[in-house]
């Protein structure tokens, strides 16, 4: 075998280790067209740009011509007026950051002053604003929703003052899968001159699809008065490699602050659009080379698919005992719970012993734990088996019974503060909440719990501060260097 092979053959090996990316089976973190030929395409088109760069769209004009087609394709889709423009980023997250680092250095006399900048987001809004707010020092004015769980928009109206640099709603929101009403809250922004971004890193692919479909869709795009930036991802319901996504402004004069530009040093003029200075050009022509291969007609056919997997998924929970839906989906996200007999977490294993990845959410502010699904085109040759498998775990949870955690624990957890516990502290915690040694699997240097209900009951019973600290911990353990 040659080096490479060989190389190869590791990584393969390596892979088995991670859930899958095709097949359908894994409800989070992936989106799979189902369609082989779509994904070559896409593979190949990263590996031949992979190392191309989109710093100097002069000397790569190739990834410039392919960002200017992406928006236009994306521009049609979202209902956007002629004069809109946008830039490609490398995720949902890079696309959030940059609208609210947009609006924010479009007030610097906001920013400047002694209250400083604010936005308001509903309490569903995806946790990337709380990391632009935490990187960006524009404090995030928290909104909650309401009982349909979607964004208040009297209240989030009622939030809004002349610290406010930006409003947020979402399309859907990931959590619970519901669009917000975008059409009074962004009414409410420009009532107050103020930007309103809509979230659809999500859904902003597959929406405009369903409308065309008939479906019914509430109103998000930039059809909506108000709407001045729209995040929407190609890495989710583009179906394309990861590392794309797009934020797209209203007008040129909206996007201005989101350039950034220094001569102040001896070498190039750096000149930016994005976070990212260096920026490959795989996702890029990966995000371009599916987008033209599935074109309106491909994506038509997906959605299709894709949410009459998630209809006939929802309705086979309804029917399922002791499981219902937090909210009747919008979009193609399905969140679901339990009733006392079992509990979510437990279901989860269940499923990942079927094959099936689905994603835990921890209880928050009154709303119980739950899963999550995010469907994709690819799992509706799968729906009975998805449902059967769900029904056998339920019945496999409900026979094991809620899993518990000790009294004694949960009141020292709930009690822990985050900000002074030590090092050892996180140390013993890891091992009690099972994170780190006992049944856990080593593998390249990484240990991972074979089942995870107890320990998301014990995060689910700690304050949200706390689950960061010991997740940050977990990782900071998990993050080291393995020998050769
Ligand atoms: C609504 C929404 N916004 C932002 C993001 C962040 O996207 P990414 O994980 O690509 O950074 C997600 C991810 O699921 C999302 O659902």
């Amino acid at each position: 075998m040659t080096r490479a092979t060989d190389v190869l053959a590791r990584l393969a090996v390596m892979r088995q280790g991670d859930v899958p990316v095709h097949g359908g089976r894994t409800l989070a973190y992936v989106y799979d067209s189902g369609l082989a030929e779509v994904d070559q395409v896409g593979r190949d088109a990263v590996a031949a740009f992979a190392g191309s760069n989109g710093l100097d769209p002069t000397a790569f004009p190739s990834l410039l011509q392919m960002e200017n087609d992406l928006v236009a394709f994306a521009a049609r889709l979202l209902d956007a007026p002629d004069t809109v423009v946008g830039s490609v980023t490398s995720g949902g997250t890079e696309s959030v950051l940059l609208a609210v680092q947009t609006a924010r250095d479009a007030h610097p006399e906001i920013t400047l002053s002694r209250r400083g900048a604010t936005m308001v987001i509903p309490s569903s809004a995806h946790s990337a604003f709380h990391k632009a707010a935490h990187y960006f020092g524009v404090r995030a004015v928290v909104v909650p929703c309401g009982p349909d769980l979607r964004a208040d928009p009297a209240a989030m109206a009622a939030a809004i003052d002349d610290t406010t640099v930006l409003v947020v709603a979402s399309a859907p929101s990931y959590a619970h899968g519901v669009v917000d009403p975008v059409t009074e809250i962004a009414a409410a922004a420009a009532a107050r001159g103020v930007r309103c971004h809509v979230d659809a890193c999500i859904g902003g692919w597959v929406l405009p699809y369903a409308a065309r479909l008939g479906r019914a869709v509430p109103p998000w795009t930039f059809a909506v008065d108000g709407v001045t930036s729209v995040s929407v991802d190609l890495h989710k319901y583009g179906y394309a490699p990861k590392g794309s996504s797009l934020l797209l402004h209203r007008t040129p004069a909206l996007r201005k602050p989101q350039f950034f530009a220094s001569a102040a040093w001896p070498g190039y003029t750096m000149l930016n659009s994005t976070m990212q200075s260096t920026r490959s050009g795989g996702p890029t022509a990966g995000a371009w080379a599916v987008v033209q291969t599935l074109g309106d007609e491909g994506y038509e056919k997906l959605a299709l698919e894709v949410f009459e997997a998630t209809e006939r998924i929802a309705g086979g929970i309804a029917g399922i005992d002791g499981l219902h839906l937090l909210a009747t989906p919008d979009s193609t996200l399905v969140a679901l719970t339990t009733d006392d007999t079992c509990d979510p977490f437990t279901v989860c294993d269940e499923m990942g012993t079927r094959d099936w990845y689905v994603q835990p959410q921890l209880s928050y502010q009154g709303l119980p734990a739950n899963l999550h699904l995010s469907v994709s085109a690819a799992t509706l040759p799968h729906v009975d088996e998805f449902l059967e498998a769900l029904a056998d775990s339920v019945r496999a949870a409900r026979a094991a019974g809620p899993v518990q955690v000790d009294p004694g624990v949960a009141a020292y957890v709930a009690a822990l503060d985050p900000a002074s516990i030590s090092d050892d502290d996180f140390d013993g915690l890891l091992v009690a909440a099972g994170l780190v040694g006992g049944d856990a699997v080593e593998g390249g240097g990484l240990a991972l719990p074979t089942r995870m209900a107890e320990v998301n009951a014990l995060l689910d019973v700690a304050s949200p501060p706390l689950r960061e600290a010991v997740m940050v911990a977990f990782l900071d353990r998990l993050s080291r260097p393995t020998a050769n």
